[in-house]
């Protein structure tokens, strides 16, 4: 039974965002994943560009692969997803936990957005459950619940490899901010816990790098031990209490993610836009005094 994957990862410098295309090169089987694609979007112009994307669409068709899954750890709030793009040009099924309502029913009080993004989750083509199992071609694929970055971040478990997304950072880096709705810095203590339950050889690779300049390059992957030894924030050391009193009193104050609101409104309708009577595509920004 093929055991682990192998992986491709891109890094989008513009919003340190690591993408993976999850495989397995043993297996006759061609099939492959994308986690947490990137559409490249400029604030200012509204400009997008499928450079970042294309890397991923290009390594596909190069490597012969054929794209199953467009998965997704968690709808993201720094950067806008391509999934849309990606099913456009390779075809494949989007999915995201089945969590993602209760993130839907809470920004549509913000955005106002029910209009064109739908609050069942009917926009993705799967919606997973916690728990649930999977294949990608051969591989098996479990879905983990890690909520606490935000209340429906989700862990893949593929092989003996895990992607965490923003559950945990890299050692030197920590863990992912909770402040945003719903988020919880109790749950990403135990969502934590949960994924150290694992053994340590197994690899873990996460969704973001902020790697301190001049000391070491951008870096995606690391082991459950080396987490559980060195994670500055969230080693098997510290305590829950710890955590949460840290984690409350840095997010504290913390800027809002430059490209928020343009995230929000793309991701929750899985990667598309959305198009006003005159044809165009707008991102909402809602005003508050
Ligand atoms: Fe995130």
């Amino acid at each position: 039974m093929t055991k682990n994957p192998d992986v491709k990862s891109f890094f989008d410098s513009a919003t340190s965002t690591w993408t993976y295309i999850v495989w397995c090169e043993a297996s006759a089987n061609r099939s492959c994943a994308v986690i947490d694609s990137v559409l490249d979007y400029d604030i200012s112009s509204g400009k997008v560009s499928t450079i970042s994307a294309d890397l991923v669409v290009n390594f596909i068709r190069e490597k012969n692969l054929k794209l199953e899954w467009i998965l997704e750890t968690h709808i993201h709030a720094d950067h806008l997803t391509a999934a849309s793009y990606l099913k456009e040009k390779l075809g494949g099924k989007t999915g995201v936990t089945n969590r993602i309502v209760a993130v839907l029913a809470t920004w549509e009080k913000i955005l106002n957005n029910a209009a064109d993004t739908p609050l069942t989750g009917e926009q993705f083509d799967h919606l997973f459950a916690d728990n649930e199992e999977f294949k990608i071609g051969e591989l098996s694929a479990k879905i983990i619940a890690t909520p606490g970055h935000t209340p429906a971040d989700t862990s893949f478990l593929i092989g003996e490899t895990i992607f965490a997304g923003d559950a945990i950072f890299l050692p030197d880096i920590g863990s992912g901010r909770c402040d945003f709705p719903d988020g919880s810095a109790e749950d990403s203590f135990n969502s934590v816990q949960k994924l150290f339950e694992f053994p340590d050889f197994y690899k873990l690779y996460i969704g973001h790098d902020y790697p301190p300049v001049g000391v070491r390059e951008a870096e995606c992957v690391t082991t459950i031990g080396e987490q559980k030894s060195k994670n500055i924030r969230l080693n098997s050391r510290v305590s829950k209490k710890e955590f949460v009193e840290k984690r409350s009193k840095d997010d504290l104050g913390k800027p809002v993610p430059k490209l928020l609101f343009p995230s929000l409104q793309v991701n929750l309708r899985a990667g598309k836009f959305g198009r006003q009577e005159n044809g165009a595509s707008y991102i909402k920004i809602p005003v508050s005094f």
